[in-house]
């Protein structure tokens, strides 16, 4: 994965479950670190710093004040022993160094900013007597309680019905608008980022295969992997009954990634170059625009040009 992100921008990574759109976020947070089993390779900069160069001290002054990060499962990112307060003010003392009172008024602050009803009420509560909606808007409130200049978003909206999920989207906007942040945010759900990124990556076994802006990819995906997955979105305009467009097979095992393109095993377009030669992002002749079109294929998909 290689790309970059400016403030109030805002990227979109999709892709299928396993395609290890979590273990970007977490290594771009740097809560991977190499050992026996892990290697670690690449570079992350973050306003001109190196993460991976950073030391635990260091990293625990980023987290959670300059990179807040919404954690995939809202149901596990809470405390089940902790008050939904002392959530929010911990963060607060120790990064904004607010006093008890001082910081009690934020988090109040923040559970508004966020739409909870009756803040005061809900600080004093536990996890459990709130709704899965609640708790993921408290998640979020976590991530944005020290004005974070970078927001990860893991999935921010999966566990809600589609209300409480534009709801959401809308909120990450509107803060976004205010705050000036940068936002990744991570989904398998196309819908979701299409009308929030300026970007889009695809990603499919730990790799970039396509990135464009939303428009070009719905209408124009060069990535065979990338059409298949917007076959299978479901459209009103289908006949009642009709079959989705399954991808056939598996996610690769990313210990052993197969040689070459590693969609090819799954690949209707595949040929004997993508068993063997893993591509590269390149571009297409097609004009550029402001965000460029890039796809890693030997053979994509055909739109009048090659
Ligand atoms: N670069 C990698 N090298 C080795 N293994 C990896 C790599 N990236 C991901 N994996 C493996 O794949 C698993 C799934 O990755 P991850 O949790 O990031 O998927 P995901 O895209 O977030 O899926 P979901 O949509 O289900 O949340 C990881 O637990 C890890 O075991
Ligand atoms: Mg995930």
């Amino acid at each position: 994965m290689s790309f970059s992100l400016s403030r109030g921008e805002t990227i979109g990574i999709v892709g299928e479950s396993g395609s290890g759109k979590s273990v970007l976020g977490r290594t771009i947070m740097g809560l991977h670190t190499s050992g026996p089993t892990t290697t670690i390779d690449g570079r992350v900069m973050f306003d001109g710093q190196d993460i991976q160069a950073l030391g635990p001290k260091q990293l625990r002054k980023l987290w959670g004040a300059r990179i807040g990060m919404v954690f995939q499962d809202p149901m596990t990112a809470l405390n089940p022993v902790k008050k939904i307060g002392t959530h929010l003010t911990e963060t607060l003392r120790k990064h904004q160094g607010l006093g008890r009172q001082a910081a009690r008024e934020r988090a109040k602050e923040l559970l508004d900013l966020v739409g909870i009803p009756d803040p005061v009420r809900r600080l004093d509560q536990y996890p459990h007597e709130m709704s899965g909606g609640m708790r993921q808007r408290v998640v979020i409130a976590m991530a944005l309680a020290n004005d974070p200049a970078l927001l990860i978003a893991d999935e921010p909206t999966t566990a809600l019905d589609v209300t409480v999920q534009r709801q959401i989207l809308d909120l990450l906007a509107k803060l976004q608008d205010e705050l000036g942040m940068a936002i990744i945010l991570i989904s398998h759900n196309l819908g979701v980022v299409a009308g929030r990124a300026d970007r889009v990556a695809v990603m499919y076994a730990g790799r970039m295969v396509e990135t464009t802006d939303a428009r070009s990819l719905f209408t124009g995906a060069r990535h065979p992997y990338s059409e298949a997955l917007l076959r299978a979105i479901p459209r009103l305009t289908e006949p009642p009954h009709v079959r989705l467009a399954a991808i056939d097979g598996a996610p690769p095992n990313m210990l052993h990634p197969p040689q070459g393109c590693r969609f090819a095993p799954r690949c209707a377009y595949a040929q004997d170059d993508c068993r063997v030669d893993l591509p590269e992002l390149r571009t297409g002749d097609a004009p550029q625009g402001r965000v460029p079109h890039l796809f890693a294929c030997h053979h994509p998909v055909d739109r009048g040009e090659n």
